[in-house]
């Protein structure tokens, strides 16, 4: 990992394995698991017309029970965002960087990564989820950051104009929420100030966390896993209001937006098996959800398979098999206002 260059490294402990987990990100991050009994709109925090994140009834997502999986995945990774941070740092050079806006922070894991990379600036947690930015705050006050980090509530991409400029926005896995996606890239860069950065996290490799045969049903379980998600996912999106289809080429989509491009990286997050037994959880947890919103999807011998995996008495099981790791890429696309 490359080493951090300002101040203390993020040193927040896990948050400790807890119940039912949620949703993530798109593909490379907590993957297209998501949502139970919801449609796949909330699996992936899809937002709605409202802006509302209760999440009760029909396709709305219910942040408030996506909080502990999105906190837990983001800690997981950890040293990405810092080295992403790093990097992004490097990328500004001698800008004196004021100001940072994470767009969509969630809980705030990476808006305190942020924080800590550029020590001269306020930086701003923005999500609609009022419950997600309370975990930000509580999250900034266990650094001692609370005096550089705020949290203010606004809907994507509506909402930008009332958030005042920043020489760095970051928006991580929370484009691919937004209807138009092209349309917000725009909003997002018209929001940076000259020679400040956009980074958005797009893309990447779905997680892997098992062997391509695991001993029980048919191998190559995670890659119809992934299948399926990507399936969900087009669902999801096609629900989604000002739903516009884009080719998802994220360094033409900055340019599009008026931004030159400087550079796409990709972090790997690494943990090998055995895994210990806060990243076990969220793995279980991860196929939980997937066995739940897949169920009409996948086959009947697939569907067995992942519950024997969610059998914890089971030896093969995922609290027990020894086999079973975290792997998974992650990109970052950047692009400078000149
Ligand atoms: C998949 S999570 C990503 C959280 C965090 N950025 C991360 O990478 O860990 C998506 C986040 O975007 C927020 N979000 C989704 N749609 C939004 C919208 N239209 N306006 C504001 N926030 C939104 C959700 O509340 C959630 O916190």
């Amino acid at each position: 990992m490359t080493p951090h260059p300002h101040g203390p490294r993020h040193t927040a402990p896990p948050t400790p394995p807890a119940g039912h987990a949620g949703h993530a990100g798109h593909a490379g991050d907590a993957g297209h698991t998501a949502h139970a009994g919801h449609a796949a709109h909330a699996a992936h925090g899809g937002h709605t017309a409202t802006g509302g994140h209760t999440g009760s009834t029909g396709t709305e997502p219910d942040w408030d029970a996506l909080a502990v999986h999105l906190e837990r995945e983001a800690e997981l990774k950890v040293p990405f965002l810092e080295e992403a941070a790093a990097w992004l740092h490097d990328l500004l050079g001698p800008l004196d960087v004021t100001r940072v806006l994470d767009l969509g922070s969630g809980p705030g894991v990476t808006t305190v990564a942020l924080a800590h990379a550029f020590p001269g600036a306020e930086t701003v947690a923005v999500d609609s989820s009022a419950a997600l930015l309370e975990r930000a705050r509580a999250r900034s006050e266990r650094e001692g950051l609370a005096a550089r980090i705020t949290t203010r509530a606004a809907e994507l991409p509506a909402g930008l104009p009332d958030l005042g400029s920043a020489e760095l926005i970051w928006t991580s896995n929370v484009v691919h929420h937004l209807g138009d996606q092209r349309a917000a890239l725009e909003t997002f860069a018209a929001a940076l100030r000259p020679g400040g950065v956009l980074a958005v996290r797009e893309g990447g490799l779905p997680t892997r966390f098992l062997p391509r045969d695991i001993g029980v049903g048919r191998p190559g379980l995670q890659a119809r896993l992934d299948a399926a998600e990507e399936d969900r996912f087009s669902a999801m999106r096609a629900e989604l209001p000002d739903h516009t289809r884009t080719v998802e080429d994220w360094p033409a989509l900055l340019v599009a937006a008026g931004l030159a491009p400087t550079g796409s990286r990709t972090f790997l997050t690494d943990l090998s098996a055995p895994l210990d037994p806060v990243a076990r959880a969220h793995v279980r947890a991860r196929v939980e959800r997937l066995r739940e919103s897949l169920a009409d999807d996948l086959s009947a011998e697939d569907l067995a398979t992942l519950d024997t995996l969610l059998d914890d008495g089971s030896a093969e099981g995922l609290l027990r098999r020894p086999d079973v790791f975290f792997l998974t890429a992650t990109t970052v696309h950047t692009a400078v206002r000149t």
